[in-house]
């Protein structure tokens, strides 16, 4: 069953329920005031016996009885009935005075009502004054007082009310009563209902949709949560899923790309030195080189080839290794200062060779320990230099390294004054494979391997490495390391 059948029967059996336990309530309440099962009649008659006038009226009923039994003569006397039919009148009841069963007097309104057939009769005991009675489908209430005047003879005085008949009141009144709660309790079901598809199976079916698309591979659209309640939170944690697998699969396309870009380079960069070192070894075959200059030449040329070709394979497989997280660290505890010293005094000789201006910050000092594996930091540090070298576009070429100590860490920056990268580039450096510029790459060579494995080493080392850029201006790498304490 569907939800929204699920909705629809529990209304319909809510309905239900309501009206029968309405309807159950009012009879049993009935039940408990009457002690009659058989209708509401009793209830509401038994009220009215007891109780027939309303205060107004029984005041005025008080002062006639009270002249009923110290004067009744008075009673007969036709302006004290005029008055008294008035000042009831206004009140909404009516008087009638009879003597020795005869009606003396009764007020305009009961003309023709019959009601004076129905009265009870004269009663000296005076046992029941109050009581109610039914003539066709009108319904009296009255206060009754019999007396007896000087003469001896029998006086009756009645204080009536008349009341809305019981049998009008049940026709009429009940079923429209009990079609309006009806009417009520449909509508407010109906509400609750558009209410409750609008909030809860609205939301759902897009999700079941938004669900259907990505089964398809569509993930290009938002699901936009509409409420704050489960349902919302529901729709918010869909659309974090859709963005996240979005994001993955994008990141998957992009390694695709790069991996496919990666084998034409390799091959490529492989089969260049391959068709020469090829052509060299023909040549000595055939004898070309036929003086030992020449020769030696070829064969130069041809290590030359094989060490390239030899770099290219063992940056691939350390990558491959790091990656996978194969490669072991030898962490030594080292000085930092006198490590990047060393470091910077090795590769001066190199970089002054390709016209750089080399520039080393805090040299000497108290020395700073890092736990360091010397081999693969110098790895990470030489790829970061490589990338100056070879990306450096200026006459004036300029490369500086620099070491500060803040807040517990320490930070060693290399910064040229190369091309720099990209604004949207920064972000992806480090990727495997990812080459800024892929068109300025293919001057430079280089599989864009280099900063994915320093970026492997630091991490390696519970560092961390950054790169920011200005464009045109040059590139700062950053690498921080965790100052060594001893335990
Ligand atoms: N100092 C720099 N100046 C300008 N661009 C840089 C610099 N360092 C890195 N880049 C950009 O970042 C990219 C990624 O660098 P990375 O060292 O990972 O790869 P690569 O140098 O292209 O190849 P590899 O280092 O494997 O030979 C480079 O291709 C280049 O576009
Ligand atoms: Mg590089």
């Amino acid at each position: 069953m569907s939800v929204r059948s699920k909705i629809i029967v529990s209304y319909t059996l809510v309905l239900v329920v309501t009206i029968l336990i309405f309807i159950t309530t009012a009879f049993l309440v009935a039940l408990a005031v009457t002690g009659d099962a058989r209708s509401f009649k009793p209830f509401y008659t038994i009220h009215f016996t007891l109780q027939p006038l309303t205060p107004e009226q029984e005041s005025l009923y008080m002062d006639l009885k009270y002249i009923a039994k110290t004067s009744p003569e008075k009673l007969y006397d036709d302006s004290l009935q005029k008055d008294y039919e008035f000042q009831l009148r206004v009140a909404k009841s009516t008087l009638l005075i009879r003597k020795e069963g005869d009606v003396d007097f009764a007020s305009p309104q009961l003309e023709g009502t019959g009601v004076e057939r129905v009265l009870p009769d004269y009663e000296l005991d005076n046992i029941r004054i109050r009581s109610s009675v039914n003539i066709g489908d009108r319904f009296y209430g009255y206060a009754k007082y019999d007396f007896v005047l000087p003469d001896q003879s029998r006086g009756s005085l009645f204080v009536i009310r008349e009341l809305s008949p019981f049998a009008a009141l049940t026709s009429k009144l009940l079923p429209l009563l009990i079609s309006l709660l009806f009417v009520v309790l449909v509508l407010a079901n109906v509400m609750l209902y558009f209410f409750i598809t609008r909030r809860i199976i609205k939301p759902l079916d897009t999700l079941r949709l938004s669900a259907a698309r990505i089964k398809e591979g569509d993930l290009d659209f938002r699901v936009e949560a509409q409420s704050q309640d489960e349902i919302g939170q529901l729709s918010q944690q869909f659309e974090d899923m859709r963005r996240k697998l979005k994001e993955s699969v994008d990141l998957q396309l992009q390694y695709e790309v790069n991996r496919k870009e990666l084998i034409s380079n390799i091959s490529h960069d492989l089969k260049t030195p391959i068709t020469t070192i090829k052509g060299y070894i023909e040549g000595i075959r055939d004898g070309v080189p036929n003086t030992k200059e020449k020769m030696d030449k070829y064969v130069d040329t041809i290590l030359t080839k094989a060490v390239a070709m030899d770099r290219l394979i063992d940056e691939l497989f350390l990558y491959s290794k790091l990656d996978l997280k194969k490669v072991p660290f030898d962490f030594v505890r080292t000085d930092l200062r006198a490590f990047i010293d060393g470091l910077v005094g090795e590769l001066r000789f190199e970089l002054e060779q390709q016209g750089f201006q080399v520039e080393w910050a805090c040299k000497g000092g108290a020395p700073l320990y890092v736990l360091l594996d010397p081999d693969k930091m110098k790895r990470a540090i030489v790829n970061i230099v490589e990338n100056s070298i070879k990306f450096c576009d200026k006459r004036d070429k300029k490369i500086r390294f620099t070491l500060t100590e803040e807040a517990g860490k320490l930070k060693l920056t290399i910064e040229d004054n190369g091309p720099g990268i990209a604004e949207d580039a920064v972000r992806s450096v480090f990727d495997r494979f990812y080459r800024a510029d892929s068109s300025r790459n293919m001057r430079t060579g280089g599989s864009g391997l280099g900063l994915s494995i320093a970026k492997q080493i630091v991490e390696g080392h519970q560092g961390s490495i950054g790169v920011a850029s200005e464009p045109g201006e040059g590139t700062v790498v950053s690498i921080t390391f965790n100052v060594y304490e001893e335990t």
